[in-house]
């Protein structure tokens, strides 16, 4: 079989470590894939965007089954061009894909099917929201963005005057683009965020391991928001009984509001849970794996990728098995010195043979190969995961393996994983 794998980061390189242990598979082609993908797939400089060139590229090359994994091309409707063509892919079509691409959408789909999250109203006024937000007095107060926008769209304000700056920002600078033609006004939730990713086909829904990101980008939670600077698996806070309330509450009426929609959404749906005192809520809805979730997820995948795609595009996800090892996986990300704001690009990577390094998966998000000597190229430059019998292990595993990796101004969290620890002392009564 020949797939092709839309994107470039360190979630495409996961899903096609996994997609290649199928022996089914002949080639994988990523579009563009990035320096560190090249040693596992076809790169093909072909933007993730371009949604004229994944067509034509894989009709020209026979794909016989696609992934489209980022959220931008889905949005566009990746998947729709590519059925036209008689090609099948795996994740939504952009009718469903509009989970993500529009926070005022799924807002409004979550208040009109009873699926908790935090109460809200929308505005495409700056000065409706700032009356609102007056009125109201209630500080802090978050200020999303309607649209994609890098995951940069979420503003937290703790006084008016931050919240006017943010509503001017987004809606009158616009920053994030046309994203900020209408905005979603919040209350602020507390408590432990979980990610769930779940395979859905809209008759089916099965929830992977839950994780935990750590989106800031020092230590101790400080700094500016990231991409996601490392990740746990399984999420300790995640107990059995929140996962079944989460199921009856949350991922069940979703898919079925979906249906109800007329917006059956079949791929990987991922859920941003925050467990508030009042219960768990939705924070947020991706239509597609989490990155740097996937990252510890698919590591601990015991059954077959490619097996469980075809199912879910197919509608026959119920037919087929879905089960995870239950060891734990910790996933630690290096970064460009600067990121998430200003880096350098282009910088050599040492302690990398062939991309890898013994005792973990590394996991490659912004390489390149400049004359076969890989050097960064992004901000996130590689995630580095360990899987073990025990959180502890993974950790330890994990920062070992990443010691043996530098380039110059390298940065990256010490305490990935340190906050789920302390859930699990506490649990245990230590
Ligand atoms: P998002 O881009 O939607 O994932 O939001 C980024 C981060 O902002 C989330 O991971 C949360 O930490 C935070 N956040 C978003 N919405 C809320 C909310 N209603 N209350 C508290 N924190 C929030
Ligand atoms: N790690 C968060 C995301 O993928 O949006």
């Amino acid at each position: 079989m020949k797939l092709m794998v839309v994107g470039g980061g360190g979630r495409e390189h996961a899903l096609i470590k996994k997609l290649r242990e199928n022996p089914r598979v002949t080639e994988i082609y990523a579009l563009p894939g990035n320096g560190g993908i090249s040693y596992d797939a076809t790169c093909v400089p072909i933007a993730a965007t371009d949604l004229d060139g994944i067509t034509q590229f894989a009709q020209s090359h026979e794909i016989d089954f696609a992934v489209v994994a980022p959220d931008d091309p889905l949005v566009l409707g990746a998947v729709d061009r590519l059925a036209e063509v008689g090609i099948p892919a795996f994740g939504p079509r952009a009718n469903a894909a509009i989970i993500e691409g529009s926070k005022v959408f799924s807002k409004n789909l979550m208040k009109k099917y009873h699926i908790p999250t935090a109460e809200y109203e929308v505005f495409t006024d700056p000065m409706a929201a700032e009356d609102y937000i007056e009125a109201k007095n209630r500080f802090p107060v978050v200020i999303k963005a309607d649209g994609l926008a890098l995951g940069k769209g979420v503003l937290i304000a703790q006084t008016m005057e931050e919240a006017r700056e943010a509503l001017h920002t987004i809606m009158t600078d616009k920053i994030f683009g046309k994203s900020g033609n209408s905005v979603v006004v919040e209350e602020f939730l507390t408590g432990p965020e979980v990610s769930v990713l779940a395979f859905t086909d809209g008759e089916t829904m099965i929830p992977m391991v839950s994780s935990m990101d750590h989106k800031r980008a020092m230590d101790g939670d400080q700094g500016l928001n990231t991409g996601g600077m490392g990740t746990i698996a399984p999420n300790p806070y995640y107990t059995p009984e929140i996962a079944r309330e989460c199921m009856e509450t949350i991922f069940l009426p979703t898919m079925k509001a979906m249906n109800a929609e007329g917006r059956t959404f079949r791929g990987c749906l991922y859920f941003g849970l925050m467990l508030t005192p009042n219960g768990p809520k939705v924070i947020e809805y991706n239509c597609r794996f989490g990155d740097p979730e996937t990252q510890v997820v698919l590591p601990l995948l015991k059954s077959d990728l490619l097996t469980i795609m075809e199912a879910t595009a197919e509608g026959r996800l119920k037919e087929v098995p879905v089960e995870f090892s239950d060891e734990n996986a910790c996933c630690v990300v290096l970064a460009s010195g600067g990121y998430p704001t200003k880096y350098e690009k282009g910088l050599p990577i040492s302690g990398l043979t062939d991309g890898n390094v013994p005792g973990a998966l590394v996991y490659h998000a912004g390489t390149a190969l400049k004359d076969g000597q890989l050097v960064t190229s992004g901000g996130r430059v590689l995630g580095v995961t360990a899987t073990a019998p025990s959180l502890p292990q993974a950790i330890d595993a994990a920062y070992a393996a990443a010691k043996q990796i530098t380039f110059p101004a390298m940065q990256m969290r010490h305490d990935i994983g340190q906050r789920a620890l302390k859930a699990l002392k506490s649990d245990q009564g230590v």
